[in-house]
C-alpha cells in the first residue's frame, strides 16, 4: 500500500511527483521512484522545459526529457508534459532575440506542435497523458503576465499553443497551469474568466492546473470550493505541483503535525471533487526540493526527508485520499 494505491482506490487516476534528471543516478531516491505503489504518474521538473528541448532556433534536443518518459513507460507511470508555453527558462535565442508577431506566433507553433508531438500518446499506451501547455500566465492581481508572448501577442499566444497542442496529439489533455489559484481570489478569478472566455471560443482546454506551492499552517480554507468552481466550468483540475514548505527551519514536532494535517487538507480536497483527476507532488524528498534554492532559509516542504525517510506528512497524504 502506498500514496498510488491510496489515490487509486478513491477512484482518481494517479499520485504523482516530479522528478530531475540529475537525481536518477541516486539510487536508494530512484528506487522509491519507480514504485508504482507510490507514484503513478510522473512530471519532469526541467527537462521538457524551452531551454532543455529548442536550444537553438528548430533545433530540439530530446535526450532528458526521453530519459524521464522512458522511466514512466518501463514503470507503468503516466507522464505529465511539463510545459510548452512559459516566460522562464528560455533559451538565450528567444530572450535576447526581437520578433515580429507573426515571427514569434510561428515561433510558438512550431515548438509546442514539436514538442507535443514527440510524446504524444498511442492507442492503448498513453505516453504523455497531460500537458501544461501554458504555465504561469498571470500575476498574482489577476492580470495577464507582461512577459514577452503578452507584448508581442497579447492573449492570442494562448489560443495559438493550444490549437498547435492539439493539433499535435489529440488525446492529451492540454492544461494551464498557475500558482496562487488555490483559492478564490483575483488570480483564480482571471483563470476562470480565461477557461470560460476560450470555451466560448471554441479553443481547446481540458483541465487548469493547480500548482500548490503552500506554506505550512496557510492551506486555503476554500481551497475545495474552489478546485468546484474550476470544474464547473467543464474542465478537468489536477493539483500539479505540491509542497508545503516551513518558513523557518528547523521545524518543530508540532510543525510536522500541522504539515501532516495540511497535506490531508489539500489531498482530500482534490478527493471531494469529482474531476479533480490526481495530485503530483514537487518532487517527494527534501533532499531534491527545489524550495531551499528558490525560498532561501525555507524548505522541509515534502513528504520524505532528506534521508528517504517518511515524514508525518506522508500518512497525512494517505489519510486524505
Ligand atoms: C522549478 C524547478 O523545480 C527548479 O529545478 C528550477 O530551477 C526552476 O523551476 N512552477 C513551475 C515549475 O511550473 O516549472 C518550477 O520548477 C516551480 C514553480
Amino acid at each position: 500500500y502506498g500514496l498510488n494505491t491510496a489515490a487509486k482506490a478513491a477512484h482518481k487516476l494517479y499520485f504523482g511527483t516530479a522528478t530531475d534528471n540529475p537525481e536518477l543516478n541516486d539510487t536508494a531516491y530512484v528506487s522509491i521512484l519507480k514504485q508504482y505503489k507510490e507514484f503513478g504518474q510522473l512530471t519532469p521538473a526541467n527537462s521538457m522545459k524551452w531551454y532543455a528541448t529548442e536550444p537553438e532556433p528548430g533545433v530540439f534536443t530530446f535526450e532528458q526529457g526521453d530519459q524521464i518518459a522512458d522511466l514512466a513507460k518501463d514503470t507503468g507511470k503516466l507522464l505529465r508534459g511539463h510545459n510548452c508555453v512559459w516566460y522562464s527558462q528560455l533559451p538565450d535565442w528567444i530572450n535576447n532575440g526581437t520578433f515580429t508577431a507573426p515571427e514569434l506566433k510561428f515561433i510558438v507553433e512550431r515548438h509546442c506542435y514539436t514538442l507535443v508531438n514527440h510524446y504524444k500518446s498511442q492507442v492503448n499506451c498513453p505516453i504523455s497523458d497531460s500537458w501544461d501547455v501554458i504555465n504561469e500566465p498571470f500575476n498574482d492581481n489577476g492580470t495577464f503576465r507582461t512577459d514577452l508572448w503578452y507584448d508581442v501577442l497579447g492573449t492570442s499566444y494562448i489560443p495559438i499553443a493550444l490549437r498547435a497542442a492539439r493539433a499535435a496529439d489529440p488525446h492529451a489533455k492540454l492544461y494551464i497551469n498557475d500558482y496562487n489559484i488555490e483559492g478564490a481570489g483575483a488570480k483564480a478569478s482571471a483563470l476562470k474568466d480565461l477557461v470560460k472566455s476560450l470555451k466560448d471560443q471554441g479553443v481547446p482546454i481540458d483541465g487548469v492546473g493547480v500548482e500548490s506551492h503552500l506554506i505550512v499552517g496557510e492551506v486555503p480554507a476554500d481551497m475545495q470550493q474552489n478546485l468546484a468552481e474550476f470544474t464547473a466550468l467543464g474542465i478537468e483540475v489536477a493539483i500539479t505541483e505540491l509542497d508545503i514548505r516551513f518558513e523557518a527551519l528547523p521545524p518543530s514536532v508540532a510543525g510536522l503535525e500541522q504539515q501532516r494535517s495540511d497535506y490531508e487538507t489539500v489531498v482530500a480536497a482534490c478527493n471531494a471533487v469529482e474531476r479533480c483527476v490526481g495530485v503530483t507532488i514537487w518532487d517527494f524528498t527534501d533532499k531534491y526540493s527545489w524550495i531551499p534554492s528558490a525560498f532561501p532559509g525555507e524548505g522541509d516542504a515534502c513528504p520524505w526527508d532528506a534521508n528517504l525517510l517518511k515524514k508525518p506528512a506522508y500518512y497525512g497524504i494517505i489519510s486524505g485520499f
